[in-house]
């Protein structure tokens, strides 16, 4: 398939409208997903990126209706993950003495990656190849998101081709940000970003900083997943910036997991005693054993404040909530607060687990936690009620 974009640039990705996962099993992709690949037909011949190794064949068997691979002048390799990368080893067969320009880094992926000898020609920033009449411009972007990450920019067409940032998974067959149902894609970048850019923030905010005090027109945005923003792309770059800052919104979500439904009882009295103390915030409970954790972690993101509950067993934590606190760590949000809650039979220790990991993530503690003995009666009910009223105050 062909998607003409702008003048002699045109999409010739793969739309994954089967994807349900990514990163293996780590990432939930709930409306699929597209690899985007473009190819420039300027006087020389350039192609963007590749797509998935799975679909390799079928994109080196498109491609071939698009153009004589001979043709292709120059490869460019902006990302070396395999979800961009996975078709190179496919198309070099055809094509091995065709050069690539990536970063150092990148050498780096793609060596370690398809242990291929490729004719690599390694670019920094600023440097620009010409393709006759307009020129790419090479822009590295270091960990956004891997260390061999980079942007290139097509002159006279304004095009920024931005790799990973600014996508989303969300597979259509409109291409294109002002054809897409909006709800939808803003939902789909958020989680994008809540999931796999939120460690980068202070390089997210650095580098579109950067980018901009070069002053180049941006008329398109082709992204490496989802949609291409030709309708007002300063909107997706604006919003990155929001989201880059410790955004949050005024919403406090509790999530929790329950073995006998005790500490469901208690996030449910505590969420009332929320709703009570401020009727202005949105509260939202998701049980984390129920739930999926990347949806789970986009309402993290958009929170000022959460709760989390687990019961003690075996003295410590249910696994879900264990595996959302791992997960939480290695996101490292920012400038959100954070309250433990949880039932015990016994020893109870959940409470004070809870709290450490929260603390080890870089949330702010603003109380010790709440314990529950047993099932919660009357007084447990209210003391989860009361928690709520009190913790929206601190929050
Ligand atoms: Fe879409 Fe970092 O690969």
């Amino acid at each position: 398939m062909n998607i003409p974009v702008k003048d002699n640039v045109s999409w010739v990705g793969k739309i994954d409208w089967e994807l349900r996962k990514f990163h293996g099993n780590e990432l939930s992709t709930h409306r699929g997903s597209t690899y985007n690949s473009y190819l420039i037909k300027e006087e020389k011949i350039a192609l963007i990126d590749t797509v998935w190794g799975p679909f390799a064949k079928e994109f080196v068997r498109n491609l071939t209706r698009e153009i004589d691979l001979e043709k292709i002048d120059y490869v460019i390799a902006n990302h070396g993950e395999t979800d961009h990368s996975g078709a190179l080893p496919e198309l070099m067969k055809q094509i091995p003495n065709t050069p690539i320009y990536c970063t150092s880094n990148a050498v780096k992926s793609l060596k370690g990656q398809y242990h291929e000898d490729w004719d690599f020609q390694v670019v920094k920033t600023g440097d620009r190849l010409n393709l006759g009449k307009k020129d790419l411009v090479f822009i590295e972007a270091p960990m956004l998101h891997w260390p061999d990450s980079m942007f290139c920019y097509l002159t006279g067409d304004n095009i920024l081709f931005s790799n990973d940032a600014f996508g989303e998974h969300y597979a259509s067959e409109f291409m294109f940000n002002d054809l897409v149902d909006q709800s939808e894609l803003i939902s789909e970048a958020m989680k994008y970003y809540a999931n796999i850019l939120t460690p980068f923030s202070a390089l997210v905010e650095k580098k579109i900083k950067e980018v901009l005090t070069l002053n180049l027109p941006v008329d398109v945005i082709c992204t490496s997943h989802g949609v291409i923003w030709r309708d007002n792309p300063k909107q997706i770059i604006e919003t990155y910036l929001k989201w880059a800052k410790s955004y949050k919104e005024n919403q406090i979500t509790i999530l929790y997991d329950t073995m006998w439904n005790g500490t469901r009882v208690m996030a449910e009295q505590i969420a009332e005693g929320i709703v009570h103390a401020d009727k202005t915030v949105t509260v939202k409970l998701i049980n984390v054993g129920q739930r999926d954790k990347n949806d789970a972690i986009t309402e993290i993101f958009k929170s000022k404040a959460i709760l989390v509950g687990s019961p003690t067993i075996n003295k410590g934590i249910l696994t879900a909530i264990a595996a959302l606190l791992e997960e939480l760590r290695g996101l490292g949000f920012k400038e959100k607060k954070a309250a433990a809650f949880g039932c015990y039979g016994w020893s109870g220790e959940s409470v004070h687990l809870i709290n450490d990991h929260l603390k080890a993530a870089g949330f702010s503690m603003v109380h010790d936690g709440l314990k529950v003995l047993w099932n919660p009666d009357d007084a447990g009910r209210k003391a989860c009620f009361e928690y709520g009223e009190m913790l929206t105050k601190k929050f």
